[in-house]
Protein backbone atom coordinates (compact mmCIF):
# COMPACT_ATOMS: atom_id res chain seq x y z
CA UNK A 1 0.00 0.00 0.00
CA UNK A 2 2.84 2.45 1.10
CA UNK A 3 4.71 1.30 -2.51
CA UNK A 4 1.25 2.00 -4.39
CA UNK A 5 0.30 5.45 -2.67
CA UNK A 6 3.58 6.87 -3.74
CA UNK A 7 3.33 6.03 -7.35
CA UNK A 8 -0.83 7.34 -7.11
CA UNK A 9 0.07 10.21 -4.78
CA UNK A 10 -2.76 12.28 -5.99
CA UNK A 11 -5.42 9.93 -6.46
CA UNK A 12 -4.83 8.46 -3.20
CA UNK A 13 -4.33 11.51 -1.18
CA UNK A 14 -7.83 13.37 -1.91
CA UNK A 15 -9.05 9.44 -0.51
CA UNK A 16 -6.87 10.27 2.52
CA UNK A 17 -8.10 13.73 3.19
CA UNK A 18 -11.10 12.74 2.87
CA UNK A 19 -10.80 9.65 5.50
CA UNK A 20 -9.24 12.65 8.01
CA UNK A 21 -12.22 14.46 7.36
CA UNK A 22 -14.21 12.19 8.66
CA UNK A 23 -12.58 10.99 11.78
CA UNK A 24 -12.83 14.48 12.64
CA UNK A 25 -16.57 14.87 11.85
CA UNK A 26 -17.27 12.08 14.14
CA UNK A 27 -14.63 13.35 16.64
CA UNK A 28 -16.63 16.81 16.56
CA UNK A 29 -19.70 14.59 18.03
CA UNK A 30 -17.88 12.69 20.96
CA UNK A 31 -19.75 14.22 23.75
CA UNK A 32 -16.42 13.61 26.01
CA UNK A 33 -13.01 12.72 24.63
CA UNK A 34 -11.32 10.59 26.81
CA UNK A 35 -10.07 7.60 24.14
CA UNK A 36 -10.63 7.64 20.50
CA UNK A 37 -10.22 3.93 18.70
CA UNK A 38 -9.65 3.19 15.17
CA UNK A 39 -9.35 -0.10 14.15
CA UNK A 40 -7.21 -0.56 10.71
CA UNK A 41 -4.80 2.13 11.22
CA UNK A 42 -1.79 0.76 8.86
CA UNK A 43 -0.39 2.95 7.32
CA UNK A 44 -1.80 6.00 9.68
CA UNK A 45 -1.92 8.13 6.35
CA UNK A 46 -5.98 8.32 6.68
CA UNK A 47 -5.38 9.38 10.55
CA UNK A 48 -6.29 13.35 11.33
CA UNK A 49 -3.41 12.48 14.45
CA UNK A 50 -2.25 15.86 15.16
CA UNK A 51 -6.07 16.85 16.20
CA UNK A 52 -6.79 13.64 17.51
CA UNK A 53 -3.78 13.72 20.01
CA UNK A 54 -4.37 17.27 21.08
CA UNK A 55 -8.32 16.78 21.36
CA UNK A 56 -8.58 13.22 23.01
CA UNK A 57 -6.70 12.33 26.26
CA UNK A 58 -5.84 8.92 24.57
CA UNK A 59 -5.45 7.55 21.00
CA UNK A 60 -4.84 3.97 20.51
CA UNK A 61 -4.78 2.70 16.72
CA UNK A 62 -5.27 -0.74 16.27
CA UNK A 63 -3.99 -3.09 13.01
CA UNK A 64 -2.78 -6.45 12.86
CA UNK A 65 0.52 -4.97 11.99
CA UNK A 66 2.55 -1.57 12.10
CA UNK A 67 5.54 -1.24 10.10
CA UNK A 68 8.44 1.36 11.00
CA UNK A 69 7.08 4.35 9.21
CA UNK A 70 3.64 4.39 11.26
CA UNK A 71 5.98 3.53 14.61
CA UNK A 72 8.18 6.29 13.69
CA UNK A 73 4.83 8.36 12.90
CA UNK A 74 2.87 7.60 16.18
CA UNK A 75 6.54 8.03 18.64
CA UNK A 76 5.75 12.12 18.07
CA UNK A 77 2.53 11.72 19.82
CA UNK A 78 3.12 11.17 23.59
CA UNK A 79 -0.81 10.16 24.14
CA UNK A 80 -0.49 8.04 20.85
CA UNK A 81 -0.58 4.43 21.26
CA UNK A 82 -0.10 1.36 18.94
CA UNK A 83 -2.18 -1.92 19.69
CA UNK A 84 -0.94 -4.95 17.09
CA UNK A 85 -4.47 -7.10 17.49
CA UNK A 86 -6.85 -9.11 15.83
CA UNK A 87 -10.11 -6.84 16.03
CA UNK A 88 -11.89 -10.32 14.51
CA UNK A 89 -10.59 -12.50 17.27
CA UNK A 90 -10.82 -15.12 14.99
CA UNK A 91 -7.74 -15.35 12.94
CA UNK A 92 -6.00 -18.23 14.70
CA UNK A 93 -8.64 -20.57 14.82
CA UNK A 94 -9.44 -19.91 11.26
CA UNK A 95 -5.33 -20.21 10.30
CA UNK A 96 -5.99 -24.14 11.93
CA UNK A 97 -9.06 -24.57 9.47
CA UNK A 98 -11.81 -24.05 12.38
CA UNK A 99 -14.60 -22.39 11.30
CA UNK A 100 -16.61 -22.40 14.80
CA UNK A 101 -17.81 -18.96 15.05
CA UNK A 102 -16.71 -18.77 18.98
CA UNK A 103 -14.19 -15.88 19.92
CA UNK A 104 -10.98 -16.99 20.63
CA UNK A 105 -8.86 -14.56 21.51
CA UNK A 106 -9.42 -11.49 23.89
CA UNK A 107 -8.99 -8.03 22.05
CA UNK A 108 -11.43 -5.81 23.49
CA UNK A 109 -12.01 -1.96 23.44
CA UNK A 110 -10.23 -0.07 26.10
CA UNK A 111 -12.24 1.48 28.79
CA UNK A 112 -13.51 4.98 28.50
CA UNK A 113 -13.28 4.27 24.81
CA UNK A 114 -15.60 7.44 23.60
CA UNK A 115 -15.18 6.69 20.07
CA UNK A 116 -14.62 4.23 17.69
CA UNK A 117 -13.71 4.08 14.55
CA UNK A 118 -13.72 1.44 11.43
CA UNK A 119 -11.31 2.24 8.96
CA UNK A 120 -11.28 1.11 5.51
CA UNK A 121 -11.54 -2.20 7.46
CA UNK A 122 -14.83 -3.96 7.24
CA UNK A 123 -14.58 -5.45 3.60
CA UNK A 124 -11.04 -6.11 4.61
CA UNK A 125 -11.54 -8.67 6.75
CA UNK A 126 -12.38 -12.17 5.21
CA UNK A 127 -10.44 -11.71 2.50
CA UNK A 128 -7.12 -13.56 3.76
CA UNK A 129 -8.83 -15.75 5.73
CA UNK A 130 -11.45 -17.28 2.69
CA UNK A 131 -8.44 -17.21 0.10
CA UNK A 132 -6.19 -18.98 2.75
CA UNK A 133 -9.52 -21.35 3.76
CA UNK A 134 -9.87 -22.42 -0.29
CA UNK A 135 -6.52 -23.25 -0.80
CA UNK A 136 -5.27 -25.13 2.45
CA UNK A 137 -8.70 -26.50 3.27
CA UNK A 138 -10.95 -26.92 0.50
CA UNK A 139 -13.69 -24.43 1.53
CA UNK A 140 -16.32 -24.54 -1.07
CA UNK A 141 -17.91 -21.12 -2.11
CA UNK A 142 -21.35 -21.60 -0.09
CA UNK A 143 -18.70 -21.88 3.47
CA UNK A 144 -16.88 -19.06 1.75
CA UNK A 145 -19.48 -16.79 1.39
CA UNK A 146 -21.06 -17.63 4.60
CA UNK A 147 -17.64 -17.11 6.45
CA UNK A 148 -17.38 -13.59 4.38
CA UNK A 149 -20.72 -12.44 5.76
CA UNK A 150 -20.52 -13.66 9.16
CA UNK A 151 -17.16 -11.52 9.73
CA UNK A 152 -18.53 -8.66 8.77
CA UNK A 153 -21.60 -9.06 10.34
CA UNK A 154 -19.52 -9.57 13.79
CA UNK A 155 -17.85 -6.48 12.84
CA UNK A 156 -20.64 -4.32 12.05
CA UNK A 157 -22.17 -5.83 15.70
CA UNK A 158 -18.94 -4.57 16.89
CA UNK A 159 -20.23 -1.44 16.54
CA UNK A 160 -23.39 -1.70 17.54
CA UNK A 161 -22.87 -2.92 20.76
CA UNK A 162 -20.73 0.33 21.32
CA UNK A 163 -22.44 3.06 23.72
CA UNK A 164 -20.58 6.21 22.25
CA UNK A 165 -19.81 7.79 18.79
CA UNK A 166 -19.23 4.95 16.21
CA UNK A 167 -17.49 6.17 12.42
CA UNK A 168 -17.60 2.91 9.44
CA UNK A 169 -15.24 4.23 6.93
CA UNK A 170 -15.88 1.17 4.24
CA UNK A 171 -16.02 0.13 0.99
CA UNK A 172 -19.55 0.53 -0.83
CA UNK A 173 -19.27 -0.79 -4.28
CA UNK A 174 -16.37 -1.52 -6.19
CA UNK A 175 -15.85 -0.82 -10.03
CA UNK A 176 -13.55 -2.51 -12.26
CA UNK A 177 -12.67 -0.86 -16.22
CA UNK A 178 -11.12 -1.48 -19.27
CA UNK A 179 -8.58 0.29 -20.88
CA UNK A 180 -11.42 2.20 -22.95
CA UNK A 181 -12.77 3.12 -19.78
CA UNK A 182 -15.88 0.51 -20.00
CA UNK A 183 -17.55 -0.79 -16.86
CA UNK A 184 -16.58 -4.42 -17.21
CA UNK A 185 -17.39 -5.25 -13.58
CA UNK A 186 -18.66 -4.19 -10.44
CA UNK A 187 -19.64 -5.51 -7.41
CA UNK A 188 -20.72 -5.16 -3.36
CA UNK A 189 -17.68 -5.38 -1.45
CA UNK A 190 -19.63 -6.06 1.93
CA UNK A 191 -20.79 -9.31 0.95
CA UNK A 192 -24.14 -8.07 0.35
CA UNK A 193 -24.04 -7.77 4.05
CA UNK A 194 -26.59 -4.17 4.71
CA UNK A 195 -24.38 -1.54 6.36
CA UNK A 196 -25.84 1.90 7.90
CA UNK A 197 -26.78 4.33 5.90
CA UNK A 198 -23.80 6.76 4.93
CA UNK A 199 -23.93 10.49 5.46
CA UNK A 200 -20.87 11.19 3.10
CA UNK A 201 -18.85 8.96 -0.18
CA UNK A 202 -16.54 9.54 -2.66
CA UNK A 203 -14.81 7.28 -5.42
CA UNK A 204 -11.33 6.33 -4.78
CA UNK A 205 -9.23 5.28 -7.69
CA UNK A 206 -7.47 2.25 -5.97
CA UNK A 207 -5.97 0.85 -9.12
CA UNK A 208 -5.51 3.39 -12.16
CA UNK A 209 -4.78 2.02 -15.06
CA UNK A 210 -1.43 0.68 -15.83
CA UNK A 211 -0.85 -0.16 -12.28
CA UNK A 212 -2.67 -3.42 -12.81
CA UNK A 213 -1.27 -6.58 -14.89
CA UNK A 214 -4.20 -6.95 -16.49
CA UNK A 215 -4.61 -3.25 -17.67
CA UNK A 216 -7.67 -2.36 -15.94
CA UNK A 217 -8.65 0.43 -12.93
CA UNK A 218 -10.49 -0.41 -9.96
CA UNK A 219 -12.09 2.72 -8.70
CA UNK A 220 -13.79 1.84 -4.88
CA UNK A 221 -16.97 3.96 -3.61
CA UNK A 222 -16.00 4.75 -0.37
CA UNK A 223 -18.74 5.58 2.34
CA UNK A 224 -18.92 7.17 5.75
CA UNK A 225 -21.46 6.26 8.37
CA UNK A 226 -21.33 8.45 11.91
CA UNK A 227 -23.72 7.23 14.68
C1 LIG B 1 -7.20 -1.36 3.38
S1 LIG B 1 -6.08 -1.41 4.72
C2 LIG B 1 -6.35 0.18 5.44
C3 LIG B 1 -5.16 0.58 6.25
C4 LIG B 1 -5.02 2.07 6.56
N1 LIG B 1 -6.24 2.64 7.02
C5 LIG B 1 -4.41 2.74 5.36
O1 LIG B 1 -5.10 3.20 4.44
O2 LIG B 1 -3.18 2.72 5.31
C6 LIG B 1 -6.85 -2.53 5.86
C7 LIG B 1 -6.06 -2.69 7.14
O3 LIG B 1 -6.77 -3.60 7.96
C8 LIG B 1 -5.84 -4.41 8.65
N2 LIG B 1 -6.53 -5.64 9.06
C9 LIG B 1 -7.03 -6.62 8.27
N3 LIG B 1 -7.59 -7.59 9.02
C10 LIG B 1 -7.46 -7.21 10.31
C11 LIG B 1 -7.82 -7.79 11.57
N4 LIG B 1 -8.44 -8.98 11.63
N5 LIG B 1 -7.54 -7.11 12.71
C12 LIG B 1 -6.90 -5.92 12.66
N6 LIG B 1 -6.53 -5.31 11.51
C13 LIG B 1 -6.79 -5.96 10.35
C14 LIG B 1 -4.72 -4.63 7.64
O4 LIG B 1 -3.53 -5.01 8.27
C15 LIG B 1 -4.66 -3.27 6.95
O5 LIG B 1 -3.71 -2.42 7.55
Amino acid sequence: MEARHKRCFSQWQSHYQKCQQAIFKAAEQCLQKRTIVIMGAGSLNDIPLDSLSQQFQTVVLVDLVFLKQARKTAAIYPNVFLEEADVSCRLSMLFKGELSLENETSWSLPNETDCLVSLNLATQLPLIPVRWLMQYYDLDETAADELGKAMIQAHLDLLESFQGTRCLIADRQVFEYNVSGELIDQFDPAWEVVLPDVTDSWEWQVIPLGESKQNTAQVNQVGVSIW
